[in-house]
């Protein structure tokens, strides 16, 4: 059984560079779209100064000089630290500005920050990993985890829910994932096109699908939160245990190391007590409207 205790990050804000309040520069190394809004982009220092390296989960405050600053998960952990993968959705001003950005334009970072996924924690039991649209992001280094681990772990499952076939993203993951016989990959959309020949609904309709033991199953959940929520009640309407539930949150966030309140959720920061919390911390919370 998981406690709060085991995701603590091993890096701690105390720990980390004491400049935390100071973007490091970086530039694009690599772009690449990933369909009409989300672009995914590799970063690599631009000077002597080099992030720590991230876990899953993690994510770090990306500034597009002038415009702003923004939490963003790391998406991928396969380009050789000190590069950084990103996926960033164009939402408003300050991710658009970062999805505009070209090869070899400068962006700062800060980071890496919050609490990760535990995947270590996870091993020798049965996974399900559920996944609502650009929540493939944060979880996609779960994935790859996995994948390199993937003899210690039970039936590894992936639910992915999108909008649409258009809205999918990491193309060439999905397509590996469905001819990998060692994890059971289910996707659905809400809204299917006439050449679409894959499920329809929304990502819970998938639970059903998927294979595990509920009493040996830990369950990585990232999405909308209306997703996150629902996607716990079916889980555990499954038999898996709350305790084993991990959900990731997001919140408007300005300082990132617990100072500013900006992503205060009830009494937790989303910042320094998440973005990963185990789900009977915030179920209360998860419930309440515009909270
Ligand atoms: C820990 C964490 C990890 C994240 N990881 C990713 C990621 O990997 N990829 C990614 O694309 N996005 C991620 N986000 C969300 C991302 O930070 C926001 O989309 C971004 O802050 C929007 O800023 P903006 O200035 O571009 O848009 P704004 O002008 O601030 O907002 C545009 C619209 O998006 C809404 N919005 C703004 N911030 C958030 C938020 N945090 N959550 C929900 N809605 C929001 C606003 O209400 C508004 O409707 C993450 C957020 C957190 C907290
Ligand atoms: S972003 Fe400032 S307290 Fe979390």
């Amino acid at each position: 059984m998981f406690t709060a205790q085991n995701i603590s990050p091993e890096l701690t804000v105390e720990e980390s560079s004491s400049d935390i309040w100071i973007p490091s520069p970086y530039v694009v190394a690599d772009k690449h779209v990933e369909n009409d809004d989300l672009v995914t982009f590799v970063y690599e220092p631009a000077s002597e100064d080099i992030l720590d390296p991230m876990q899953p989960g993690q994510f770090n405050m990306l500034y597009a000089f002038g415009i702003g600053e923004i939490p963003i998960s790391v998406s991928s952990l396969i380009s050789d630290h000190p590069r950084i993968t990103h996926t960033i959705q164009n939402v408003g001003a300050v991710s658009k500005a970062c999805c505009n950005m070209r090869v070899g334009d400068q962006i700062g970072l800060r980071g890496p920050f919050g609490t990760p996924w535990p995947v270590e924690d996870a091993k020798f039991k049965d996974v399900i990993i559920m996944a609502g649209g650009v929540g493939f992001a944060p979880l996609r280094p779960v994935v790859e985890f996995i994948e390199e681990y993937r003899d210690d772990y039970g039936e590894v499952n992936f639910l992915f829910g999108t909008r649409d076939p258009h809205s999918i993203l990491f193309h060439q993951d999905v397509i590996s994932l469905q001819s990998d016989p060692s994890v059971n990959f289910q996707i659905t959309v809400d809204h299917s096109f006439s050449n679409w020949r894959g499920n329809v609904g929304v990502v819970t309709t998938l639970v059903e699908k998927a294979e595990f033991d509920p009493e040996n199953t830990v369950a990585f959940v990232c999405g909308p939160e209306i997703m996150m929520r629902y996607g716990a009640y079916s889980l555990i309407d499954a038999g898996v245990d709350e305790e084993n539930i991990f959900i990731s949150m997001e919140r408007n966030m300005k300082c990132a190391i617990g100072h500013c309140g900006h992503c205060q959720y009830g009494p937790l920061f989303v910042c320094k007590d998440g973005p990963v919390f185990l789900y009977p911390a915030i179920k209360n919370y998860l419930n309440i409207r515009e909270l």
